[in-house]
């Protein structure tokens, strides 16, 4: 059995928009794996709330090496893929049980707290840059021979 504890508990990424929605999700996953009902509409519901953010953060990607990003949108898509194919076989009358929810909740507490971390580390740091000082500026305040030197 998969035990969604294994990959350890939610980490806060510092991003107040990414943390809500993540709490969000995590309450759908916990009813899952909590004994709760686990079927076509649970998992319709996860995957409504789940694409709206990973909207937000591709929203956020921008900040990114294109490798990352690449990697960070595979990721997101890999997990859409195994909730279609739980939805596929719930709608089929197949059965669905704990290790398919754990499974989806590990994935979920990974991601978060690696890529989506990452993710935030890098947006942080890219509001952090300090501004681009003007050459011209600089240049204006030197007397009219050094600046005329260094203009050329
Ligand atoms: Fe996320
Ligand atoms: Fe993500």
């Amino acid at each position: 059995m998969t035990h969604a504890l294994h990959g350890g508990s939610l980490i806060p990424t510092g991003s107040g928009v990414i943390d809500a929605e993540h709490g969000a999700i995590l309450d759908l996953l916990s009813a899952m794996t909590a004994g709760g009902p686990f079927g076509l509409a649970e998992l319709t519901a996860l995957r409504h709330a789940v694409a709206g953010h990973f909207a937000t953060e591709t929203a956020e990607m921008a900040v990114l090496a294109t490798d990352r990003r690449e990697r960070h949108e595979q990721a997101h898509r890999s997990y859409f893929a195994s909730i279609d194919a739980l939805i596929a076989t719930a709608e089929r009358g197949g059965p669905l049980n704990d290790d398919d929810a754990n499974r989806l909740m590990l994935w979920f507490i990974v991601h978060s707290n690696t890529a989506d971390t990452e993710l935030v580390e890098a947006a942080r740091r890219a509001n952090d840059e300090p501004p681009m000082i003007s050459m011209d500026d600089w240049l204006d305040s030197l007397d009219e021979a050094d600046r005329d030197a260094l203009r050329s």
